[in-house]
């Protein structure tokens, strides 16, 4: 039996006990608040877990439809989970992280993601932030466009060399190596030999252990996941130029200047900025697992919409002459602000594709939704896909092109697209994605190039895909990459 049957099985086993639990139970009022709505019924064990093992995200909205309620529950493993959805209450809260909700990850993933930043909670959070933001901002994230693009440039060509490539596994390699080489700052000799490939092998058993059962028994998914772990702290801490000194020699070599995150991996051990070896081998973690699947997925889904829409790729093209006229050939900060309408495509496609449609709170007070009560310490979930997608801004558009429904980049350059609406592909409040600024550029810089050099053609753009931390298509996308 592989471990997704045993998963399943158990999670079957711990639902049909809550079931009869929460059956029995009386879901209650009070002070004129309800609970909010689920479905308890014994065939509805089945199809949950079928669900989320298949497709989390498709499952909560199906119940949201059939529910028809702002705030509905469903339970996870024996556990009650509360779904919000709003316009208003969704940004709300995540502007009261801290306060009135503290993000919330299952035990696996905090156990295999201790230090960083993503399992920190209130002040250590909000101290880590604070130091961690200037670094991630847009003029830092400038200092890193001229590696990034370089690593682009160089995936690219490789690509158009082997024509037929896989899509998803091309992108993932390249973005990881963007977070490793320019971000973590890892010598180029890493890069050789296929150490990244057997780094990124360790790094996915993982990240398979990440959503794991919080069991430790050798063989499975959490017990090699924690294993990887220390074999990845211990690559990790040979390479970051801060721990190492021969790296640090080697970077010294290349002259290449310190970033704003160098400067504070490297924060000499008396200063109050310094940290701890096992904080910077865990930040790297931390921003792996956050930056690299996150920024290649919405590559994959920015190319099936080109496909989609020639019209758009014809409009990139035409805008990317006029840049290279007035900019010349470097893809610099100046030619990017010079590129609305590729600003325009990396928008729309995060607000139709949505990577991570829901992000994980928990209560820390009793709370109120519309008409619904939430007991404090209860797992939440806030629908920011929602939100984004349907954003008031289009609404009563159907049937003209700004419709909601359809894929417009053109949206954004209009009227309403300059007003303040919500746009929370990366989240909001204190817990925004660190690396939103970074993650925009590399995707505008990966376009800019895209639509001058190359084409692509995705062999099938309705191919299958299945769940692990974000959709992994059946074949790996395949895709004609071609120079033009
Ligand atoms: C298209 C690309 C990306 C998308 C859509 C994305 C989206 C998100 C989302 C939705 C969150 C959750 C925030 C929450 O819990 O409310 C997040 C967190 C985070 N992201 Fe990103 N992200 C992307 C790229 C990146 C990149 C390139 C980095 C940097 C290497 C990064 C670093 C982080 C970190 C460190 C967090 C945790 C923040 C915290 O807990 O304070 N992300 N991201």
């Amino acid at each position: 039996m592989d471990a997704q049957w045993l998963y399943s099985a158990v999670i079957l086993v711990l639902e049909a006990l809550a079931a009869v639990f929460v059956y029995t139970r009386n879901s209650g009022h009070r002070n004129g608040f309800v609970s909010p709505p689920g479905l308890f019924s014994i065939p509805f064990i089945f199809d949950d877990t079928a669900g989320i093992v298949k497709d989390f995200a498709g499952l909560v909205q199906e119940r949201f439809k059939k529910l028809n309620a702002s705030c509905i529950q469903l339970t996870i493993a024996g556990q009650k989970n509360y779904f919000i959805r709003g316009n208003k209450i969704v940004p709300r809260l995540l502007a009261a992280e801290h306060d009135i909700v503290e993000a919330y990850w299952p035990s696996t993933t905090e156990s295999l993601l201790p230090r960083g930043v993503i399992a920190y909670h209130h002040e250590e959070h909000a101290a880590m932030r604070k130091l961690l933001n200037p670094a991630f901002s847009m003029k830092a994230s400038i200092s890193w466009l001229p590696k990034m693009v370089a690593i682009i440039e160089e995936h690219m060509q490789s690509w158009a060399q082997q024509g037929d490539i896989k899509f998803q596994k091309s992108c993932q390699h390249m973005t990881f190596e963007i977070v490793t080489n320019v971000m973590l700052d890892f010598p180029d000799s890493f890069l050789k030999e296929g150490r990244l490939e057997q780094f990124m092998d360790l790094y996915r058993t993982w990240e398979d252990g990440l959503f794991a059962l919080p069991f430790r028994i050798p063989g499975l998914a959490l017990d090699k996941a924690l294993k990887a772990r220390d074999a990845l702290n211990k690559i990790i801490a040979a390479n970051l130029p801060s721990l190492n000194p021969s790296s640090a020699a080697e970077r010294e070599g290349s002259k290449v200047q310190r970033t704003a995150l160098q400067e504070i991996y490297r924060a000499p051990a008396d200063q109050p900025d310094s940290m701890e070896p096992d904080r910077q081998t865990g930040l790297a973690l931390n921003l792996l697992f956050a930056g690299y699947d996150t920024s290649a997925s919405t590559m994959c889904y920015t190319i099936q919409e080109l496909q989609k829409n020639p019209q758009v790729m014809e409009a990139l093209r035409k805008e990317q002459q006029q840049v290279r006229k007035e900019y010349g050939e470097e893809i610099t900060a100046d030619a990017v602000s010079a590129s609305p309408y590729v600003n325009a495509v990396i928008r729309e496609t995060l607000r139709t594709h949505l990577l991570v449609p829901m992000v994980p709170r928990r209560s820390l007070v009793d709370l109120n939704v519309d008409k619904y009560f939430i007991p404090k310490g209860k797992p939440i979930w806030l629908d920011i896909g929602t939100a984004t997608k349907y954003d008031e801004r289009w609404e009563g558009q159907e049937g003209t092109p700004l419709g909601l429904e359809r894929y417009n980049p053109d949206r954004w350059l209009s009227e309403e697209g300059a007003r303040m609406g919500n746009w929370l592909p990366f989240s909001g409040g204190p817990r925004i994605c660190l690396g939103w600024q970074t993650a925009m550029l590399e995707l505008k810089a990966w376009l800019m190039l895209l639509a001058r050099k190359y084409s692509a053609h995705v062999a099938d753009l309705d191919e299958k895909w299945v769940l692990s931390a974000f959709p992994v298509y059946n074949n790996g996308m395949e895709t004609t990459f071609k120079a033009l």
